[in-house]
């Protein structure tokens, strides 16, 4: 079990820590398991009414390893990748799920909010979804939810460019319920969390069933799966994680289309 995934239960409330900060919160094989495990729990703990998911340290997370998407590349992976259980316990999950943001939320630290029923976020954060950066695509259902959420201009340069969109623009677009002052971010999530636990359980989770197809998601995680697994076994790919590795940027122009 992993230490980089810190999880408490106070009054209704699961809070959900990505506690990796000296690297970013860059999620892991590890912590995927960990986090899928108490999405799943909490479907029947009646301790677990609302999921709040934070991060430690001065940023959200700086999204999937990066290393470990070059050991899969690379064949070298080995037991269960628990990131398709943690994608499938996002989208099943019926509890309220709330984020609080602070600093850079890249790739799935920003995909994961579009399935998010609060989304809380400091006045520093910087959402990116650079994908096609790292010659990949997107993943958790964010090529059917970015475009309904912000349109599909917006959503596209945001997969193909893959720039941070800052935190005032974000919520001007849909993607957040607050923007707080970085001081008071823990307070204004854990404030919103308080309020749902006191909420019925019940008609919350009919509520989000009703506003959320969990089946339709379901299936567009699948294929988006699969287009992401053939991508990172590309040259592109390859090129863009030895790039990251060597701390420069990718040349995908010496390559073939
Ligand atoms: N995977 C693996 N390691 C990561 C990481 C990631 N996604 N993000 C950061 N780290 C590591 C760095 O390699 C560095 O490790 P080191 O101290 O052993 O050299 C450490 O975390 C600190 O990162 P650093 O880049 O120095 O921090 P920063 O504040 O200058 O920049 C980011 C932060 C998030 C902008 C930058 O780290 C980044 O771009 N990371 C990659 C993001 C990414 O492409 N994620 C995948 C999306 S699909």
């Amino acid at each position: 079990m992993t230490e980089h995934v810190v999880i408490e239960k106070s009054k209704g409330i699961l809070t959900l820590t990505l506690a990796r900060s000296e690297k970013k919160n860059a999620l892991t094989n590890a912590m995927y398991g960990r986090l899928a495990d108490a999405l799943e729990a909490a479907e029947t703990d009646p301790g677990a009414r609302v999921i709040l998911i934070r991060g430690q340290g001065d940023m959200f997370t700086s999204g999937n390893d990066v290393g470990e998407f070059a050991d899969i590349a690379a064949g070298g992976a080995r037991g269960e990748q628990h990131v398709g259980r943690f994608l499938r316990a996002l989208v099943q999950s019926s509890r309220p799920l709330i984020a609080a943001v602070q600093g850079r939320a890249v790739g799935i630290g920003t995909t994961m909010l579009l399935h998010c029923d609060l989304v809380v976020l400091a006045e520093n954060a910087l959402l990116s979804t650079p994908f096609v950066s790292l010659a990949l695509v997107p993943e958790a259902a964010s090529s059917l939810l970015l475009p309904l959420r912000i349109g599909h201009a917006r959503a596209y340069e945001m997969f193909a460019l893959g720039e941070p969109v800052p935190a005032a623009k974000a919520f001007d677009w849909g993607m957040a319920n607050r923007v707080v002052p970085l001081g008071r971010l823990d307070e204004e999530a854990g404030e919103l969390a308080g309020r749902l636990a006191k909420q019925p359980v019940g008609a919350l989770a009919v509520t989000k069933r009703l506003m959320r197809r969990a089946d339709v998601l379901a299936a567009q995680v699948a294929t988006e799966s699969e287009r992401f697994a053939e991508r990172l076994k590309t040259a592109e790919a390859r090129e863009a994680f030895t790039a990251f590795a060597e701390r420069r940027p990718p040349d995908f122009m010496k390559l073939a289309s």
